[in-house]
């Protein structure tokens, strides 16, 4: 009774031109990506080989555990900014020895792995990740520090780094540093403050500073080895747990210290799930290409929850937010959904006392943007739309289950808020390469700008020029919609990833099973004053 039928007609021309649409976006996305896989190019890829050196990505897969799957984070940052993109860091989780782990890896074919202002914050945000979650962290450290020119933007706040992975320990969250080559000045302290230490013999440098600087400082004569090196620090020092004879025998030694850990889930697994109803290919055409078309996120619900099965809560209430209850690869979700795009009073109160059960209930919540915001208009403003959606926001923003976003089309103004936007510390957040998120779209953000400069030189008697309003409608139009896009959002580190539709459900299944690696407990009570 409660599997939900679907409407999507796979035959028709709407589906066929939205799956086109999307795979034409899909394609532009894979070309990002390979960017990032790319890393510094040939030329450094080339001269890391001939080193006898393994690529940051082949050291994560050595040391997951075989044919296990790795969730990628971030793997846009620095997206349309002057850096690589990627950010010369690679982040995410994947399983070692059985356990969940994030893991980070510099990629020293990028500027020699050096951190820029990207690569800071993409490090920050998977600490963030390990600690909410409560997940092992497994450094693999090449990195010659902070990217010099830059600097202003890294150092002070750059602390945080060396900060996190001590608070981490004292969580009892274990870290892991495997150092494969340069790892000095600041970068020391990634070795310095980890439960467990690695090194590669001939390859680790491990010093607060480098021959030159020690020449410099104090007149005293050195080497890399003595200063910093694997054995060195093996056998003098102590900073070295383990002293690994190559970058396969470091790889291993981790996977053994992780085995060791003794780090057990809140919660089991729930073993295997029945998978939904319909096929996650049809995901491709149930969203428009052109946004303002409205869809049913049921379509999406019957493709990524077990079973297709879906218990509706309030259906004939506020019908323009869905909310119900299904599980997903066999943990359970409260899903909230956008269907109509405007939220009004009525879904605000709705999400605000589903959020409050899912909260007494210890129940995840899921939240499926496609909202243009909270409704505006004289009927709504006096029907208090501002304290009913206050009242959807105080109960995200105190609810204390874990939180997952998907952003699938539009997630604009405070709807974005409302729906647990990336200030509202979703556990994790994905998008879609359909999705677009701004203050307000860009025809109505250049409207008002329009309107304001009218209002301007109207109240200072001046007239108003046409000819440069319309261009420069034009100008900011093209300037929001480009700045709305999944990718240039990526980049600044907005979300944890683009994904493709097709993947929803294994991305939020991965991101399930890590956040049941911490417990958690609802809020019972504990919100601010509901404006009623
Ligand atoms: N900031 C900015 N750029 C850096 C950098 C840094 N910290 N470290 C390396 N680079 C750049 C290099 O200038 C070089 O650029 P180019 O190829 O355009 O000339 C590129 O990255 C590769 O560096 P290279 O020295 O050729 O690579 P390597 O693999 O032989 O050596 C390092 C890597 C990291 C050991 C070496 O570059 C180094 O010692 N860097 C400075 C380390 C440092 O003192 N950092 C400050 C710590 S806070």
């Amino acid at each position: 009774m409660t599997v939900l039928a679907s409407a999507l007609d796979t035959r028709g021309p709407d589906f066929a031109a939205n799956r086109d649409a999307m795979l034409a976006r899909l394609a532009e996305l894979d070309a990002e990506h390979a960017k990032a896989l790319a890393g510094g190019g040939e030329k450094y890829v080339e001269r890391h080989r001939r080193r006898g050196k393994l690529l940051a990505r082949e050291r994560i897969e050595l040391l997951l555990d075989p044919d296990t799957p790795f969730l990628e984070l971030s793997p846009l940052a620095a997206w349309g900014s002057d850096y690589a993109v990627g950010a010369s860091l690679v982040t995410g989780i994947g399983v070692v020895e059985g356990v969940e782990c994030l893991i980070t890896a510099n990629d020293p074919t990028v500027r020699g792995g050096a951190s820029n202002p990207w690569t800071l914050k993409k490090a920050l945000r998977a600490n963030e990740i390990a600690y909410a979650n409560r997940l092992p962290c497994v450094s693999l450290v090449e990195s010659g520090g902070a990217d010099l020119p830059s600097q202003k933007e890294i150092f002070i706040p750059g602390g945080a780094l060396f900060r996190d992975l001590t608070r981490l320990s004292a969580a009892g969250v274990p870290t892991v540093a495997v150092v494969f080559g340069n790892s000095t000045a600041g970068g020391a302290y990634v070795p310095g403050m980890s439960d467990h230490v690695i090194m590669v013999k001939e390859r680790a440098k491990v010093f607060l500073g480098g021959p030159p600087l020690v020449r410099m400082a104090t007149g005293e004569e050195s080497d890399d080895e003595s200063l910093g090196g694997a054995e060195m620090h093996a056998r003098v020092s102590g900073l070295a747990d383990h002293f690994a004879v190559d970058e396969r025998d470091a790889i291993r030694r981790a996977r053994r210290v992780v085995a060791r850990l003794n780090h057990r889930k809140a919660y089991p697994d729930p073993g295997p799930a029945e998978p939904p109803k319909y096929d996650a290919e049809e995901l491709l055409g149930v969203v428009p290409g052109d946004l303002r078309t409205p869809f049913d996120p049921r379509e999406v619900i019957a493709r990524i929850v077990d079973g297709s099965d879906f218990d509706e809560f309030k259906p004939l209430y506020g019908p323009s937010l869905v909310t119900g209850w299904a599980e997903l690869h066999g943990y359970p979700v409260g899903i909230l959904a956008n269907a109509q795009g405007v939220l009004f009073s009525q879904e605000s109160q709705k999400a605000a006392q589903f959020i409050q059960l899912a909260d007494q209930r210890d129940v995840p919540l899921v939240f499926l943007h496609n909202t243009t915001g909270y409704m505006v208009g004289r009927e709504y403003e006096q029907g208090g739309i501002v304290k009913h959606g206050a009242m959807m926001i105080n109960a995200v923003s105190n609810s204390r289950v874990p939180h997952l976003s998907v952003l699938m089309g539009a997630s604009y103004g405070a709807g974005h808020y409302g729906m647990c936007g990336r200030a509202y510390d979703p556990r994790f957040l994905f998008t879609w390469p359909s999705a677009k998120s701004a203050v307000m779209g860009p025809q109505q953000l250049a409207g008002v700008l329009s309107i304001v400069a009218r209002q301007s030189a109207a109240a200072k008697g001046q007239p108003y020029d046409e000819e440069a309003d319309a261009a420069l409608r034009a100008v900011v139009e093209r300037q929001i919609e480009s700045e709305s896009l999944p990718m240039f959002l990526s980049g600044r580190l907005y979300d944890d990833g683009v994904i493709d539709p097709r993947d929803t459900r294994t991305v939020l299944g991965l991101c399930l099973s890590a956040v049941h690696t911490a417990p958690f407990e609802g809020a019972r009570g504990g919100f601010g004053v509901f404006r009623m």
